[in-house]
């Protein structure tokens, strides 16, 4: 969602704040901009659609005795994206200029007052209050400006502000919106994300809520919400930009589907330790219960879960899209263990099931990708997924790295005779994965065939109903083909109607006890027509062949293991498919990459 960067420093700031929005175009927007102070004055370029569009707008300006500014990427929640709407936003006589990320509830009682006290409102945007309230409650005393500022918001914001009066600084706060600072040498940085930094400096700070920071190009100061001056520890981050770089593939959703086998590797082999899972700091007894909350496909990879906690633990397993838990009264108590799973740590609705199933006096246990976040640091326990960043907004290594981490969450508590057995296998998945990934011969055929498709349904039961439904959203979502995914018996109580001559059912076929009951199933679409691709393992080819028009081999595996490989051919269908149709794979329209607005 929108990205905002700041800069102070002697470098080509124009050049610094473009160099930081393309890092964090991956998380989704329509519309950039950028304000910086040039001889006192605060210029504004900004404009609708990709970044280009800015950086042509920009290709010729002179950019001498530039030292502060101010960028956004807008994702638009108020207001349609335009020129006007995008960010940034000044105020009256240009003296503020402010970029927002978030949502301000109250902006219709706050710019109904403002225009009350003679303020012009340019945009249609819930933002451009703070501006002109930044403006309004001004008395040339930056911090006491700021806080009465933010005292009379409600909802959520990272605000990077940059004032005339004080050219060479820029000012920010954060509540519920992320927001990092990056400490470098002469220069210092503000960003939504670490990569928009990292070109210049690996040391940050994590802003917390109501915090301040004001920064120029020597110094960095932090100011908490009673304006007082406090302290702050760095961070150093530990992979550098060529992670978050292409690295010769050709988008990186590819790239980092070619990651997967490592970034498990990465996530399972350090806790296992002589064949045992040791997880760092976290003891696990079993609870009575286990609820656990996600949006998206890590929602679909807490279902997995579910199966899978059921079946070895046998201990009842709720699993919730976090926007519906937040909203309606879940039985979860002291006994319960929440598991929050989120790859950003900042999806905001997932934030706040996290504070509810902490109200409700659950232990919380995350399983977060990126360190430091607001749901590691807001958990009881995390369980980090060593997945790296991942820049596609499609998700592919977080969904394996959160299905391994179940694994160890799973394992470590199981008790059966077979545990050491089933340790053993998880430790081979990175293998069998890379076994996939070498030949991709077979599902960019199906691709090539299939990606006209006007609708492509996924079915599957158990384990491989619940991958399903993450091979269909990713299909949906960089294909903008229709998909439904179906557990495999409840397409006759209803979806069978949608099957017509032709039809693709896409269909995963590899818990070995359910078989009989898919080939039924698969029986039943071919009957009105369907074209039937199946994912599946040798064991099972004889019967599959007779029914399908079409096989995808994974190896052959523990079927409690088998969504984190199956999983990877339908990744690179969609991938694939993606590609045929000409889309932008890496950025597919109206989606952004950390849902920060609910
Ligand atoms: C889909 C996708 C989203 C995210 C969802 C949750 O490919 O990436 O569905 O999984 O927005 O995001 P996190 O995991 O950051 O909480």
């Amino acid at each position: 969602m929108c990205g905002i960067v700041g800069y102070a420093g002697n470098k080509d700031t124009i050049s610094v704040l473009l160099h930081g929005l393309e890092k964090l175009e991956y998380r989704g927007y329509d519309s950039a901009g950028i304000a910086y102070l040039e001889n006192g004055e605060i210029k504004v370029s900004k404009c609708k659609g990709r970044l280009i569009n800015l950086q042509e707008k920009l290709a010729d300006r002179h950019t001498e005795n530039i030292g502060t500014g101010i960028g956004h990427t807008r994702w638009a929640t108020h207001g349609e994206p335009n020129d006007i709407n995008s960010h940034p936003h000044l105020s009256k006589n240009n003296q503020f200029c402010i970029v927002h990320n978030g949502i301000i509830e109250n902006y219709i009682s706050l710019r109904d007052n403002l225009i009350r006290e003679g303020y012009h409102f340019e945009s249609n945007t819930d933002s451009e209050v703070i501006t002109h309230l930044l403006h309004f409650n001004y008395n040339g005393e930056m911090i006491e400006t700021i806080l009465k500022t933010i005292n009379q918001l409600e909802g959520s914001y990272a605000l990077a502000i940059i004032c005339k009066d004080h050219d060479d600084k820029v000012f920010c706060v954060r509540k519920e919106s992320p927001l990092i600072v990056g400490s470098g040498t002469g220069e210092n940085f503000i960003a939504s994300d670490i990569p928009a930094i990292l070109k210049y400096t690996r040391e940050i700070f994590i802003m917390e809520d109501n915090e301040i920071a004001i920064i120029d190009k020597d110094n960095i100061t932090f100011f908490n919400s009673f304006g007082s001056s406090i302290s702050k520890n760095e961070v150093l981050v530990t992979w550098d930009e060529k992670a978050s770089e292409k690295g010769g593939f050709e988008h990186f959703m590819l790239k980092e589907i070619h990651e997967e086998p490592e970034s498990i590797r990465k996530t399972i082999n350090p806790r296992i330790k002589n064949n045992h899972i040791v997880l760092e700091g976290i003891t696990l007894e079993k609870p009575k219960k286990i609820a656990i909350v996600a949006c998206g496909t890590a929602y679909h990879a807490g279902v997995v879960g579910k199966y899978l906690i059921e079946k070895l633990l046998r201990i009842p397993v709720e699993v919730d899209i976090a926007s519906e838990f937040r909203y309606r009264e879940p039985i979860i108590d002291e006994d319960t263990l929440t598991i929050i799973i989120s790859q950003s740590g900042e999806t905001i609705d997932t934030l706040f099931a996290l504070r509810k199933a902490r109200e409700k006096g659950s232990r919380i246990l995350s399983i977060v990708n990126v360190v430091g976040s607001s749901i590691a640091r807001e958990s009881d326990d995390v369980l980090y997924t060593w997945a790296g960043p991942e820049i596609a907004v499609a998700s592919t290594k977080a969904y394996s790295t959160q299905l391994s981490a179940i694994y160890l969450i799973t394992l470590m508590m199981y008790e059966g005779k077979d545990k050491e057995l089933l340790i053993s296998q998880l430790k081979d998945i990175p293998d069998q994965i890379s076994k996939v990934i070498k030949d991709m011969s077979a599902i960019q055929k199906a691709s090539s065939l299939l990606f006209g498709s006007k609708s492509i349904f996924f079915i599957g039961r158990g384990l491989d109903y619940a991958l399903s439904m993450e091979g269909s959203l990713k299909l949906k979502e960089i294909s903008y083909i229709h998909s439904e995914a179906y557990a495999g018996g409840e397409l006759k109580h209803g979806t069978i109607a949608l099957i017509e001559e032709g039809t693709p059912v896409i269909c995963s076929l590899t818990q070995h006890d359910l078989i009989d009951k898919m080939i039924s199933n698969i029986r039943e679409v071919k009957a009105r027509g369907a074209y039937v691709m199946v994912i599946t393992q040798e064991s099972h080819c004889e019967q599959v062949k007779e029914v399908a028009d079409m096989i995808v081999m994974i190896p052959e595996v523990n079927p409690v293991f088998s969504p984190v490989i199956a999983v990877v051919p339908m990744q690179l269908f969609a991938y694939f498919c993606s590609v045929e149709k000409g889309n932008d794979v890496d950025k597919p329209r109206n989606l952004a990459k950390s849902v920060t607005v609910e």
